[in-house]
């Protein structure tokens, strides 16, 4: 069976920071280039993992992706998901989740699984592609765990000063450097790493 490939896609300051507080919407300070790009790539990838704070930051599904949602409490998540009319699925250690057959639907998933299992979940389900989405606490423990192939890393030309790290705690690996692209006339570009445990 092929490895599901794993990758971080995330924009940044240029003097590192991910978002002002925990609360803050990546788009009200990235490029419209970076969100098309993020949007592009995320939907080829198909499926979208991250944390609850980040979901609830922009709080609606991503069209044509599914977005699995990290949360310790997935029955409240879904509960509070409900009242805004969107339906959440839940991924428990027992499941059997098709997503292959719902590539390009709108879906939201939440689940507690360990990031271990969830991986492993994804990986015989035959996905071939996950994209990690934040924030902060979840970049750290999938790159922590050695379940990331790959970091796609937009710098914005915008600083902050203060605000939330992309990473929560000290990481410990090797980046090789794939290539950069540049997505717009105004100092905005994308680095492609390779992570080497
Ligand atoms: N610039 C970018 O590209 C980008 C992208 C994404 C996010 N962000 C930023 O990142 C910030 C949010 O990051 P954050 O670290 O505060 O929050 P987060 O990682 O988005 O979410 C944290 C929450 O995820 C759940 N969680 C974390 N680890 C889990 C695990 N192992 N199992 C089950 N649930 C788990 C918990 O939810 P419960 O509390 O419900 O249990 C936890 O409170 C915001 O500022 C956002 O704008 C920036």
């Amino acid at each position: 069976m092929q490895k599901t490939q794993t990758f971080i896609i995330v924009a940044l300051t240029l003097d590192g920071f991910i978002g002002r507080d925990r609360t803050d919407l990546s788009t009200r300070w990235t490029s419209k280039e970076d969100a098309t790009w993020f949007s592009q790539r995320t939907k080829e990838a198909g499926i979208c993992v991250m944390g609850r704070k980040t979901y609830q930051t922009f709080n609606r599904p991503l069209p044509e992706r599914i977005v699995i949602v990290q949360t310790k409490d997935p029955l409240t998540f879904k509960k509070q998901q409900l009242k805004s009319g969107v339906e959440v699925k839940l991924i428990q250690a027992d499941s059997q989740v098709d997503l292959l057959a719902k590539k390009s639907k709108t879906q939201v998933w939440a689940t507690s699984l360990e990031l271990d299992r969830l991986h492993q979940l994804l990986e015989d389900a035959g996905v071939k592609e996950v994209a990690v989405c934040g924030g902060s606490s979840i970049y750290t423990q999938w790159l922590s765990a050695g379940l990331v192939d790959e970091l796609y890393l937009t710098l914005e030309p915008v600083v902050f000063g203060a605000g939330v790290k992309l990473f929560n705690q000290a990481v410990k690996v090797k980046l090789e450097f794939v290539g950069e692209k540049k997505l717009n006339d105004k100092g905005t570009k994308v680095m492609r790493l390779r992570v080497k445990y």
